[in-house]
């Protein structure tokens, strides 16, 4: 399947729409919802995991990978869903996670009453004479081992509640691939490999110094996940049509993304990279305020699509997920530029090369919440922070840390319209949801619709063949508040235009004068000498190539 038109909505599903009424989202939701996707344009959607789990991750800790947690419905639910996603034209792509397992797991329940076998699953390891087998930390906060039994601990890179699973076992491999056949045989059409290049740990683990990075690298893009991927293909999705890919790679290199997506590798389609997104982080600190810092943006930007182009890679082009706080609050004026800064930030990404992921309430202008009192949220890593945070901050220092960094952010449940609960469900839903008057009904009531503009954007996106095929050439890369690229292809040329911040800017484009405009959320008619940009104004320019050019 060719990936260069296609477009990925990302479903959270505990709060994207309830139909039992329980507070919490479900499949039903989905399936009542296709209508709105089919109507937004998308291809494939991405639901984040609804398998049984005692949600300590919200769902990232899985107690058994071939069933449906009954709080979202069941198998009769999940066909309906892929048949009518069928017909509707829609893909599902499924999240895969295999890192670890919930320690609720049967495996590691198993493993904890004595079976030799399924201790082998984990990473399980003598403890030192004092402490535990490593000084290795959780990226949840505090150490990344917990007592196993009396002598030994089990890693856990994340929660304590999610065990890391021992890779370098063929049994527990054949285990997952049998799980990624069983989605597969269910008509699963595109799989979401979860922290997918921290799989390949060492036989021997070994303390790291007091460098973060170095720390990362000792379980990090090591050579052997591409084996560990090479092998997953060739077992489960390389035996399927048309099978979408895509592995959330944490803290990756642009040297291994393009050998994760290089075609004739035969790992996967494309990844997520995340550098984009730490631009805010004060010294590598993501519980930190810092405003984010755009010239490094558009720098970590052009780079990755420059190489990745040249490397013959892809890309998963994103701002938003269930793990990141909302674009337009970290980026733009939500406030008092709502539309702009929402279609701006739209543009710029869906211009580039890559399958844009498009995150539930993104398209019509969801913002973060802002809550005031962290019982407001519900996240482990945020609850874990919060009390990091407190050891040195005042409640409200650290509460204006976590409004901005939560995960939470992005988790707040779909207000599809004004009525009780915003039409997500009649119960209180699971998390709290911000009266800021942010709905789909208020943005399709507005002449300046953020949803219609997504939707031109991905309808022009499918017909562009120089956002499919065209080289990338930024322009002014060092201009402190516009982001400008080209996009060039053998048939046609296109300028894309962003301003980043509140105020106007003026740029000299003289060279593009004879550009025409395609679309953009402003005045904006001409490209000239004195080109004046308004605040999180956006604009795609275009010149089609004389025959005699080709
Ligand atoms: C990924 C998921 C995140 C989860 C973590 C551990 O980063 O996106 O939500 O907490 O993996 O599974």
């Amino acid at each position: 399947m060719s990936l260069k038109n296609k477009v990925i909505y990302q479903i959270y599903p505990k709060s994207f729409k309830d139909t039992d009424n329980n507070g919490i989202g479900d499949i039903q939701g989905i399936i009542q919802k296709i209508p709105y996707l089919q109507s937004l344009g998308i291809d494939m959607i991405w639901v984040n995991p609804f398998y049984p789990s005692p949600q300590k991750d919200n769902g990232y800790d899985i107690s058994d990978y071939m069933k449906i947690d009954p709080i979202f419905g069941d198998f009769n639910d999940f066909d309906e869903l892929i048949s009518k996603l069928d017909k509707a034209g829609i893909g599902l792509m499924m999240d895969m996670v295999f890192n670890h397992t919930s320690t609720e797991h049967e495996w590691f329940q198993k493993a904890l009453k004595g079976k030799k076998k399924y201790q082998d699953y984990y990473i399980i390891r003598e403890n030192k004479a004092v402490g535990p087998p490593t000084n290795w930390s959780s990226k949840f906060g505090g150490g990344a081992w917990a007592p196993f039994d009396h002598n030994r601990s089990y890693l856990h890179l994340y929660d304590v509640s999610q065990a890391d699973l021992n890779w370098r076992n063929p049994e527990v491999r054949e285990e997952l691939y049998n799980i990624v056949r069983f989605w597969l045989n269910k008509g699963v059409k595109g799989l979401r490999f979860d922290v997918l290049n921290v799989i390949g740990k060492d036989e021997i683990l070994v303390d790291a110094d007091d460098n973060e990075a170095h720390e990362k690298a000792l379980y990090t893009d090591t050579p052997i996940v591409h084996d560990y991927i090479k092998e997953l293909h060739e077992k489960t999705f390389g035996r399927y049509p048309d099978i979408v890919t895509v592995g959330e790679m944490s803290s990756t290199s642009v040297e291994n993304a393009v050998l994760y997506t290089q075609a004739e590798r035969k790992e996967l389609d494309m990844i997520f990279s995340f550098h984009h997104l730490k631009v805010d982080y004060k010294d590598g600190n993501k519980w930190a305020n810092k405003p984010f810092d755009f010239l490094t943006l558009k720098k970590l930007l052009w780079s990755w699509q420059k190489e990745m182009i040249n490397g013959h890679g892809f890309m998963a082009l994103f701002w938003n997920n269930h793990d990141q706080p909302r674009s337009n609050s970290r980026f733009g004026d939500p406030e008092h530029y709502p539309y702009e800064t929402a279609t701006m930030l739209a543009t710029v990404l869906h211009a580039l090369k890559g399958t844009p992921y498009i995150f539930q309430g993104e398209e019509f202008g969801m913002k973060n919440p802002n809550f005031g009192h962290i019982d407001d949220y519900d996240d482990i890593e945020t609850k874990n922070a919060y009390r990091e945070l407190r050891k040195k901050f005042s409640d409200e220092e650290a509460m204006s840390i976590i409004q901005k960094k939560s995960r939470d952010n992005s988790r707040t449940p779909m207000a599809w319209n004004n009525s009780l609960h915003y039409g997500f469900s009649t119960a209180t839903p699971w998390l709290r949801m911000p009266e800021n008057g942010i709905t789909l009904e208020n943005d399709l009531a507005h002449p300046k619709s953020i949803f219609r503009y997504y939707q031109n954007l991905i309808h022009w996106r499918k017909n562009s063949d120089a956002v499919q095929n065209g080289d990338l050439v930024p322009v002014y890369e060092n201009h402190p508040s516009l982001m400008i690229y080209e996009r060039n292809s053998d048939k046609e040329s296109l300028l894309i235009i962003g301003n980043f911040y509140d105020k106007s800017a003026e740029v000299n484009l003289n060279d593009y004068a004879d550009f025409q405009k395609v679309f953009g959320n402003g005045p904006l008619s001409l490209l000239s000498k004195n080109t004046v940009l308004s605040p999180y104004e956006t604009a795609v320019f275009i010149k089609s190539k004389e025959v005699s050019d080709v």
